[in-house]
């Protein structure tokens, strides 16, 4: 192959290789055992010249895939808070992500529902929602020690009424932040959105409702589910205050990323509210736990698999392909490489 293409990690399918390998690239997968690789895995591992790449990135890495002829890099991720993204520019390295639709900028509103990632996330939230109220993961703690000795009126009761979920909605997630109620009737599931999300893309379907302000939300929710791209407006987005003003029996759920809520401040808040409940994909210090999150009851913890299907894993494999060869091959790109959205049009002809 003309090319190089090094990926750290062994991404699921074998599309994404074919993809590569038909374009005349060489791809080399890393054989690592280690989970996260360190700088200087990454440094092995890119050589003395390398075209594409995917992990943790910083300036040093940037610089170093500059030296080796690199001009492309993608995350296999929708979010890219790993990726100094400033210091790719500066190397002159495209950098894509794998977001939930591709088709973004030049779709209407109902084209977002058709993403490679956002079904398989909306779902998991829609799970960790149902499982933190119904306290699936506590009963089941209680059954597998041996404590259940008859059916009881009050076992595991709940304030909420269980409603219908609708998942669809979940799904709008790009880059916004989406709040849920859950009404106290069983009919509806009020999604709320807040932030500028609705303003961005013009049509609202009926069953939104616009906040007013992120305190408006926060004060009403049964159950909110957060999804932004994690920067330095959503750093610790939820903190001590807002939490002190939700419902005593509120639910929580964060499948973005682990800094947008204050982690120590949460396990401060579950510990004198035990009727709050949080649904955890993604940690502040991931992968570890802030002390104390992991003894509370409250508390439902799963290590980062919102994306987790095979569908979507291997679609985030290819679009990650796709991104990397993009850059190389000079096809027709969607957007400027550097705003990190995928570039390559899969279905546009490749440049004569
Ligand atoms: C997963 O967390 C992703 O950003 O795709
Ligand atoms: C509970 O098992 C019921 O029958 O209501």
């Amino acid at each position: 192959g003309k090319y190089r293409v090094v990926s750290t990690k062994s991404m699921p399918g074998t599309r994404w290789i074919r993809l590569l390998t038909d374009q005349d690239c060489r791809v080399e997968i890393c054989t690592e055992k280690k989970t996260i690789l360190s700088v200087e895995d990454i440094l092995a591992l890119i050589g003395e010249k390398c075209d594409g790449l995917t992990e943790d990135w910083s300036e040093v890495l940037f610089s170093a895939l500059k030296r080796a002829g690199g001009t492309a890099f993608s995350n296999m991720a929708v979010g890219y808070n790993n990726v100094d993204v400033d210091a790719a520019t500066k190397y002159g390295v495209a950098v894509g992500n794998t977001p939930p639709n591709p088709f973004l900028e030049s779709a209407n509103f109902r084209l977002l529902q058709v993403g490679v990632l956002t079904e398989t996330t909306a779902e998991l939230a829609a799970s960790l929602s149902l499982a933190a109220a119904r306290r699936i993961v506590e009963a089941d703690q209680f059954m597998r020690a041996g404590l259940y000795d008859g059916w009881l009126p009050h076992l595991y009761d709940l304030n909420h009424t269980l409603v219908f979920y609708e998942c669809q909605m979940v799904s709008l997630v790009q880059h916004r932040l989406i709040f849920f109620e859950w009404n106290d009737y069983p009919e509806l599931v009020l999604p709320i959105a807040y932030g500028q999300f609705l303003q961005a893309n013009g049509e609202q379907p009926v069953t939104w409702k616009r906040a007013a302000t992120m305190e408006d939300v926060l004060r009403e929710a049964d159950v909110i589910s957060l999804h932004p791209i994690l920067d330095k407006t959503t750093y610790h987005l939820i903190n001590k205050e807002r939490l002190s003003i939700m419902k005593k029996d509120a639910i929580l759920v964060n499948c973005s990323r682990g800094p947008v809520v204050d982690e120590a401040a949460l396990v401060e808040h579950l510990k004198v509210n035990p009727m709050f409940r949080v649904g955890l994909d993604v940690f502040e210090d991931e992968p570890y736990l802030k002390p104390g999150l992991a003894e509370l009851k409250n508390a439902i913890v799963v290590p980062h698999i919102a994306s987790a299907s095979k569908w979507t894993r291997e679609g985030m494999a290819t679009l990650a392909a796709l991104n990397v060869l993009g850059k190389i091959k000079g096809y027709p790109v969607w957007a400027d490489p550097n705003l990190v959205e995928p570039f390559l049009d899969e279905n546009s002809p490749p440049p004569a």
